[in-house]
């Protein structure tokens, strides 16, 4: 998900896999009329393949070392599959960081903090104290609601939570942005003036701080769809390097600098190169979801059409079996176009 979206963007990317799981390509899907790349993962509960050892990761890294192929402008780290490939990924961040000192140029690390979601964790309990330890090394992280909690320790149940739990992200590890991929702002308790979008929305927080270390708040609401989907934390992250790459680029700025705060001159949280970048990733993933969910819709209706009563056991059936099998794949290769140039339908506003 992650490599194809940000090739498609026109990004160059040495993909390190820390899983190998079992995957269909394009071309070789059970259904020849839908290119598209069907992934097997662990959402499916059932899947093939293996996990990446901490030796192998660095070994892979190595492999680009010893032909000097590690001048990279940013790094995107995602799930790794327990707390040594976690270690692992953190010694490549922090030794292409430095390396990057030693010459021009810039280098940004996207951290996601991949470790859990909806109250609770999918990794094993030692994955966190590791990320612990690496997150102050990155410039850019994604939790989503449940990660922000577990790194910030601030149970996010209110307005005024959701600020501390940023500002503590901020201060601890003290990494200069956040962005909280995705908070149902209806559930928490309301207070003060921010206005609180209604239920079916999401609300997307970001953050850069100032230079004194204190955050600098946005967010935008989109409206939530009625549909499972994953690989969207990936989707999500890919998007960003490409978007923020170009924000900060346009605000005459170079990621580099970005590392202890953009633009200091930038007053209001709504002008920041991250909220622009914000703005065009969340409307490329509407269009593309919105899509995919009009596609599973369609494909639900032909393999089980509606009428009149309840449906049968067999019908039934080979609806679970759709939803549980392509229901939730994100219909990525067929909305390329719209991926890379998507309309803006959002708008950022201040905390
Ligand atoms: P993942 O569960 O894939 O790891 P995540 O938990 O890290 O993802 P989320 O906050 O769940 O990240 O989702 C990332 C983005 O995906 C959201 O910001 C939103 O743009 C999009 N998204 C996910 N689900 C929906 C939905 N049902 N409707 C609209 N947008 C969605
Ligand atoms: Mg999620
Ligand atoms: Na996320
Ligand atoms: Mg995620």
């Amino acid at each position: 998900m992650a490599t194809f979206v940000m090739q498609s963007l026109g990004c160059e990317v040495a993909a390190l896999n820390t899983v190998h799981f079992s995957t269909l390509q394009s071309g070789l899907h059970p259904n020849p009329d839908s290119q598209e790349m069907t992934g097997n993962h662990t959402g499916y509960r059932q899947f093939k393949g293996t996990r990446a050892t901490a030796q192998e990761i660095s070994d892979l890294y190595q492999g680009l070392c010893q032909s000097n192929l590690t001048d990279f402008d940013v790094m995107l780290s995602g799930y790794a599959p327990s707390a040594a490939a976690v270690e692992s990924v953190g010694t490549i961040g922090i030794d292409l960081q430095q390396k990057a000192e030693k010459k021009p140029g810039s280098f940004f690390w996207v951290l996601d903090p991949v470790m859990g979601d909806q109250g609770r964790l999918y990794v094993n309990d030692d994955v966190v104290p590791a990320y612990k330890k690496i997150v102050p090394f990155a410039d850019l992280i994604l939790p989503n609601q449940f990660e922000a909690e577990v790194l910030s320790g601030i149970k996010i149940t209110s307005l005024a939570t959701l600020a501390e739990a940023v500002t503590a992200i901020h201060r601890i590890y003290s990494v200069p942005h956040v962005i909280i991929t995705s908070v149902q702002l209806f559930k928490l308790s309301q207070s003060g003036s921010t206005p609180t979008p209604p239920e079916n929305f999401l609300t997307v927080i970001g953050s850069t701080t100032r230079s004194d270390g204190s955050p600098r708040l946005f967010r935008v609401d989109i409206p939530a769809l009625d549909c499972f989907f994953s690989g969207t934390g990936d989707m999500f992250a890919a998007l960003t390097v490409a978007r923020l790459s170009e924000a900060v680029t346009a605000a005459g700025d170079n990621l580099r600098a970005t590392k202890s705060w953009v633009s200091p001159d930038i007053v209001a949280a709504t002008d920041l190169p991250l909220a622009q970048a914000t703005i065009k990733v969340l409307s490329s993933m509407h269009s593309v979801l919105e899509r995919t969910m009009e596609s599973r819709n369609a494909e639900l209706a032909v393999a089980v059409p509606a009428h009149n009563g309840d449906l049968t056991t067999e019908e039934q059936a080979k609806r679970d079996y759709l939803r549980q099998t392509k229901a939730a794949e994100v219909r990525l290769v067929r909305n390329t176009r719209v991926l890379r140039d998507p309309k803006i339908q959002f708008k950022v506003q201040d905390w």
